[in-house]
């Protein structure tokens, strides 16, 4: 998929980016050595803004699907309460036990509870309220997993979805098609009300009415 930030305002807005962890670097050498999709990962200013998320939104109980090596959900596992909780889920165990080495590395791993199976499954097995849910797995199960996770959504509680520019990409691939079929079902979605912000490759904010 294309690039939204040019390149120069993503190394401009990172340089300004204080809140940034050793361990990531660590695990985004890794990941940058040993996995072909190194580009999934969300790297140092969505990982610090998901971080914020958490925090601003003082969130104890999250949900995420999509675990890859973990950088988000190390990012967002740094700014919950010590009673907090994360659950993440992935249907690959090989990168799923990295995510799991470095949340043992960055001190969070007992905060996060790791599943491995189909996303949509593991949300069916989970029990709500969540206070904030990021989704960043396969774009084809982005309205199920929206769908699958609102109900268990705490009043105020927030959904973040990954890479929803992918929508304006110019060609007509099944991302583009699925994104933009989840953007339009949210757009059109009563119950709640969303934000798309340019980051990256752009992340929604949604939230109930
Ligand atoms: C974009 S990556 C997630 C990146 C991660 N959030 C990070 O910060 O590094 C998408 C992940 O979704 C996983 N995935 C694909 N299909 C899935 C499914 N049906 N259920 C759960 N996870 C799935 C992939 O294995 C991959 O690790």
């Amino acid at each position: 998929m294309g690039r939204y930030v040019p390149d120069e305002i993503e190394a401009y807005a990172e340089r300004y980016t204080s809140a940034r962890w050793d361990v990531f670097e660590r695990l985004g050498a890794e990941t940058t050595e040993t996995q072909r999709n190194h580009g999934m990962m969300v790297g140092v200013l969505e990982g610090a803004f998901l971080s914020f998320l958490v925090f601003m939104t003082r969130a104890r109980r999250v949900l995420e699907v999509g675990t890859f090596t973990g950088w988000s959900s190390i990012a967002m596992a740094r700014s919950l309460p010590p009673d907090g909780s994360l659950v993440t889920c992935d249907v690959n165990e090989e990168t799923t036990a990295v995510a799991r080495r470095y949340a043992e590395e960055a001190g969070v791993a007992s905060r996060i509870d790791f599943r491995v199976g189909p996303g949509i499954d593991t949300l069916a097995s989970l029990e709500g309220p969540f206070d904030l849910a990021f989704i960043d797995a396969d774009k084809e199960g982005y309205v199920d997993y929206y769908e699958a996770i609102l109900p268990k959504l705490a009043p105020d509680g927030l959904i973040a979805a990954d890479n929803t520019l992918f929508g304006c990409d110019a060609d007509d691939g099944e991302i583009t098609r699925a994104i933009t079929r989840f953007n339009e079902h949210v757009l059109q979605d009563d119950r709640v009300e969303a934000v798309l912000l340019p980051l990256r490759e752009g992340v929604t904010l949604i939230r109930r009415r």
